[in-house]
């Protein structure tokens, strides 16, 4: 590939540093995800000034997003320790620093912080991949052509309650990386705790709390999830589905 400069302007995709891109078929309404060294950027530019003009809702979208890339790298079959500290370290600063990137984007303690977490995020990610939330997403990205970030965070809960018993303790991790104050509870039921908590996160990001309500349709989830186990990201989930699995997380997000 020609040397690729990336200036990353959302805290965010990742994609200014990782080996994942997407590419859609408009005809096919099927986004592609690909997943290759030669497609990673030679040179990256993250400068949280150029972060600060991002409108309320990009921030809450692109900023779910990188909290998806960590939880999904953090519970991947292919994590590592390394990984696993870029991850939990995410996991940490984008519930404390998102909502006030939200409510004022001018706040550069919030936008440093932000852009900070979406680079472990990706990281992390780049190395341990994802999982069924990303699998998903794309297929309603290519489907609907609704906006990544958003997909992720309708899907990530219920994404986290089919992987729990496959990932019981690292979701109780989770939670206490996200805030919670999990002392005394088991491990279920500190993960529940945390998938709580991502669900009220994106509440107050005013998150859509499901697909319906973006004119997804209850006919099309059988192609949906078809195609969803097709992409690159299901690989690495931590359990492994079968199409009717899929859509019934499908079903529960609409
Ligand atoms: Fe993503």
């Amino acid at each position: 590939m020609a040397p690729l400069i990336a200036i990353n302007t959302t805290a965010g995709t990742g994609s200014e540093m990782t080996k994942f891109t997407i590419i859609t078929d408009t005809s096919r309404k099927v986004k592609m995800a690909i997943v290759d060294k030669h497609v990673t950027p030679t040179f990256s530019i993250n400068d949280s000034n150029l972060m600060a003009g991002m409108p309320p809702a990009l921030t809450a979208a692109t900023g779910l997003d990188s909290l998806t890339h960590a939880i999904e790298a953090y519970v991947s079959t292919a994590a590592t320790p390394m990984t696993d500290a870029l991850a939990l370290e995410a996991i940490k600063i984008v519930p404390k620093y998102l909502p006030k990137a939200y409510v004022n984007g001018k706040d550069m303690e919030a936008r440093n912080y932000m852009m900070y977490a979406q680079s472990l995020a990706g990281v992390a990610f780049n190395n341990a991949s994802l999982g069924y939330v990303h699998a998903i997403a794309h297929q309603f990205g290519g489907f609907y052509n609704y906006p990544h970030g958003v997909c992720n965070a309708i899907l990530l809960p219920y994404v986290c309650k089919y992987n729990l018993i496959a990932r019981t303790e690292r979701f109780a991790t989770i939670a206490k990386a996200l805030g919670e104050n999990v002392d005394g509870l088991s491990d279920y039921d500190a993960a529940l705790k945390g998938i709580a908590a991502i669900e009220r996160l994106a509440k107050d990001l005013n998150i859509p709390s499901g697909f319906k309500e973006m004119g997804a349709k209850e006919e099309d989830i059988p192609t949906l999830a078809e195609n969803a186990l097709k992409d690159a990201c299901a690989a690495t989930n931590p359990r492994k589905g079968r199409v009717d699995d899929v859509a019934n997380i499908i079903k529960a997000a609409m």
